[in-house]
């Protein structure tokens, strides 16, 4: 069941230049969110933003019922987002879309996340932590400047990092990680830039590999009305918003 929200804004966290973590709360329950989901954020504080912004959720806080969302200043309306004031409202429509697939018992899950991919990763960690297993993330990023929240994966799980800059981990491209030579996995989640995602399911598929990717295609109404957000599937076209964002990767065209 879907729901329209005022959020209120608690903690605003200027991570670093380029990302921001907003911490929500509601005097009600936030309602149940599975890894992968998203909200759609209306962007009340500029006159120009008509449409509202798709956001994962990053982390669920239970106890203190919170809902993060971790944002990259792109544009005008995360940068509005940005500019977010405890206090203020966040109005949202949640939670959205099909998430990822929970692994099975003994299932050696890899979560692969690029950008500001990795903010459905450290939802979906705490879920698979309360299985009682321990999730291994990877992360990779431009430098390391662009890893945020690292010590709250860390908390976690396992964390392999790899920067293009060699600044923090290994140096290169996620896929290039020497874990993906040494480790053997059962399945794969990822989450972050076209090209990364491609690469990653390449590598599944050549190591029969279950893998789900996260797809951000531009949205516009985030409910399967207007259909901006389409994809070329095996199943024909679908609506990443609705069908999506999570897709195992052998109903994609890729
Ligand atoms: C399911 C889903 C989950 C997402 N989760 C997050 C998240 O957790 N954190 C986060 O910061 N962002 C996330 N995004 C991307 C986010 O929605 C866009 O960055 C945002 O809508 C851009 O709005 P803007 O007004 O700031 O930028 P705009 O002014 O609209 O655009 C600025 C630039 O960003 C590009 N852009 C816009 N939307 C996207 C997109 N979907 N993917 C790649 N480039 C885009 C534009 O082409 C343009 O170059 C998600 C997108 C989807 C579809
Ligand atoms: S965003 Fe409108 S149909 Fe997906």
């Amino acid at each position: 069941m879907k729901h329209i929200l005022d959020l209120k804004v608690i903690t605003v966290e200027q991570i670093s230049v380029r990302y921001v973590l907003l911490k929500l709360t509601h005097p009600s329950p936030l309602p149940e969110i599975f890894p992968g989901q998203f909200v759609e954020v209306r962007v009340d504080s500029s006159p120009t933003i008509f449409l509202r912004r798709p956001i994962s959720v990053n982390f669920l806080d239970r106890e203190r019922n919170e809902l993060w969302l971790l944002v990259a200043k792109v544009g005008s309306g995360t940068r509005s987002l940005a500019s977010l004031k405890p206090g203020d409202t966040l109005n949202c429509i949640l939670p959205l879309g099909k998430g990822f697939t929970m692994p099975r018992d003994f299932e050696r899950m890899l979560l692969v996340g690029g950008g500001v991919g990795i903010a459905p990763l450290l939802l979906f960690g705490k879920l698979i932590k309360e299985t009682g297993a321990t999730p291994t993330f990877l992360l990779g990023a431009r430098t390391a400047a662009d890893i945020p929240e690292l010590d709250n994966f860390k908390a976690l799980g396992r964390v392999m990092i790899t920067t293009e800059d060699g600044s923090l981990g290994e140096k290169g491209f996620v896929t290039m990680h020497s874990c993906l030579k040494t480790e053997n996995y059962d399945r794969i989640a990822t989450c972050g830039p076209k090209p990364m995602m491609m690469a990653v399911a390449d590598f599944a598929r050549k190591n029969s590999i279950v893998c789900e990717v996260s797809l951000e295609n531009l949205m516009a109404c985030g409910l399967g009305a207007c259909l901006c957000c389409v994809e070329k599937t095996t199943q024909g076209n679908l609506c990443v918003c609705k069908e999506g964002p999570v897709f195992n990767i052998n109903s994609l065209l890729w």
